[in-house]
């Protein structure tokens, strides 16, 4: 790796010592280093999801990525798994090495401000030294996804103009969106699982917005297409920026930028094993994209699909998942939280209220199969528990958060 060796014995012992004091105030020092960054380099928030800012979860985020880099310090490859689908991320949104100093700088003045006198100056330069190994990793990885997008056939390095070809309902709340580079050149594969990032300048806004949207479509097929559900406002919460824009405002015909695509949640194609693909909501999109693939490059493979919707006005890509099931190798579940008459009468009906253990055992013959998921939060929460406690053994299970990545095993 080449950065373990440039820190001195003394400031791994000070930083690995001084981890835990931090993640005390890690809140407090996330809170003030985001304020900080962002009031001296507002360009950022062209970058920055406003919404995951006022949450906290992207602070969290940025936060135990650190912490859990500095109790590895002087063996940052343990840590490379994580960097890979950050660096991902990080890749999409169009992140660059000139603006780890900023990170690092607005990080370094939060940790004295916060910490106040217990933040010696030995401290303070054990911590800039740790920072810049830990950000080199991720300059040297991210630096490889770039030169990796761009080198692909019909790749791109940043951000690319795109044609809205088409724009079809595919429920009550979720629409897809066609889209073909407005260049006219080809577009490059992509595994099924990955997302794109959108980026959209609203008029009015100040700033532009970036949101990631699964590509909800199998490769191959000379388009790229996202589904978007729309955010609706309730009491608590604000209407959706992108995704009320998408819905309402980007119609086709119009141009919109994306980058490559990236993602490290992906179908394993070199496998044959059995695949349980399981979602919720609009946790479809990757999940349908994966059913598709297999459907037409392994017809063979056995594949069960579990979809968890409210009722069947919100359930999208139904149509196309029953002609999926008359594959013999292909079934098909459907989990209603609250069904209409109706949807009582869906042939692939199966459970009413919440998808649990007793009924995934009942669908699933077999539990040695590769479990992929994707949904809400509170539905990953239960089928991780679930498939934990049948016994799945980790490297089987893979999910994707439509969000910040969060820590499922609380
Ligand atoms: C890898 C990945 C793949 C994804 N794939 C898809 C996909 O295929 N389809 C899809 O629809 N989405 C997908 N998403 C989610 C998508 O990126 C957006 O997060 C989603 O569309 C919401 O964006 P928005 O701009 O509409 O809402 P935002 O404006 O970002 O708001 C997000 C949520 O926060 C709430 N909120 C905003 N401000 C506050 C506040 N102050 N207090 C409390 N709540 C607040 C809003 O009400 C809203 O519910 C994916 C995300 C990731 C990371
Ligand atoms: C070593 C330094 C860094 C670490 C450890 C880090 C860590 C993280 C983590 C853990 C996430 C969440 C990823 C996910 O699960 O989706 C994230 C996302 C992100 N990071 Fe970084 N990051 C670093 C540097 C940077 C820099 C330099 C920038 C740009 C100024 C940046 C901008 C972002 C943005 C915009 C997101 C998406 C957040 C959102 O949803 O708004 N990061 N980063």
């Amino acid at each position: 790796m080449g950065t373990t060796t440039t820190l001195s014995q003394k400031t791994i012992e000070i930083v690995k010592a001084t981890v835990p004091v931090l993640e005390q105030h890690g809140e407090q020092i996330t809170k003030w280093f985001y304020q900080s960054m962002l009031s001296n380099h507002p360009e950022l928030l062209n970058i920055f999801n406003h919404a995951n800012q006022k949450q906290g979860r992207q602070q969290r985020a940025l936060a135990a990525a650190v912490y859990a880099a500095a109790k590895y310090i002087d063996q940052l490859e343990a840590i490379l798994p994580v960097v890979e689908q950050i660096a991902h991320k990080h890749r999409s949104l169009g992140i660059k090495p000139e603006h780890y100093p900023i990170v690092g700088k607005h990080l370094l003045l939060a940790i004295k401000a916060v910490l106040k006198e217990a933040a010696t100056d030995e401290i303070i330069n054990a911590w800039e030294e740790a920072y810049q190994a830990i950000a080199d990793v991720f300059i040297k990885v991210e630096a490889q996804l770039y030169e990796e997008a761009a080198s692909k056939r019909g790749g791109w390095k940043d951000f690319r103009r795109f044609i809205v070809q088409k724009k079809v309902k595919e429920s009550d709340v979720i629409t897809s969106f066609y889209f073909v580079p407005e260049d006219g050149g080809e577009i490059s594969e992509y595994l099924p699982g990955q997302y794109v990032s959108v980026k959209v300048s609203i008029p009015g806004e100040k700033y532009t917005h970036i949101r990631q949207y699964s590509l909800s479509d199998a490769p191959g097929k000379g388009y790229y297409r996202i589904s978007v559900k729309r955010e609706a406002a309730t009491a608590d919460k604000p209407a959706g920026i992108v995704s009320n824009y998408l819905h309402d405002h980007v119609q086709e015909g119009d141009v919109l930028e994306l980058s490559a695509p990236a993602g490290v949640f992906t179908l394993d194609m070199s496998k044959e094993t059995p695949v349980v693909l399981i979602s919720g909501g609009v946790g479809i999109t990757p999940l349908f994209s994966m059913a598709s693939t297999i459907a037409s490059r392994q017809p063979n493979r056995q594949v069960t699909f579990i979809h968890a919707a409210v009722n069947g006005n919100v359930h999208a890509f139904d149509q196309d998942l029953r002609r999926l099931a008359e594959h013999p190798s292909f079934s098909y579940h459907v989990c209603y939280q609250s069904p209409s008459e109706e949807d009582r009468k869906h042939p692939y009906f199966g459970k009413e209220g919440f998808i649990d253990l007793p009924w995934i055992q009942s669908v699933v013959s077999n539990k040695e199969a590769d479990f992929y998921f994707c949904g809400p939060i509170p539905f990953m929460k239960t089928v991780y528990h679930a498939l934990k406690e049948w016994g799945v053994s980790d490297e089987n299970i893979h999910y994707e958060f439509f969000g910040p990545a969060g820590d499922l095993t609380k």
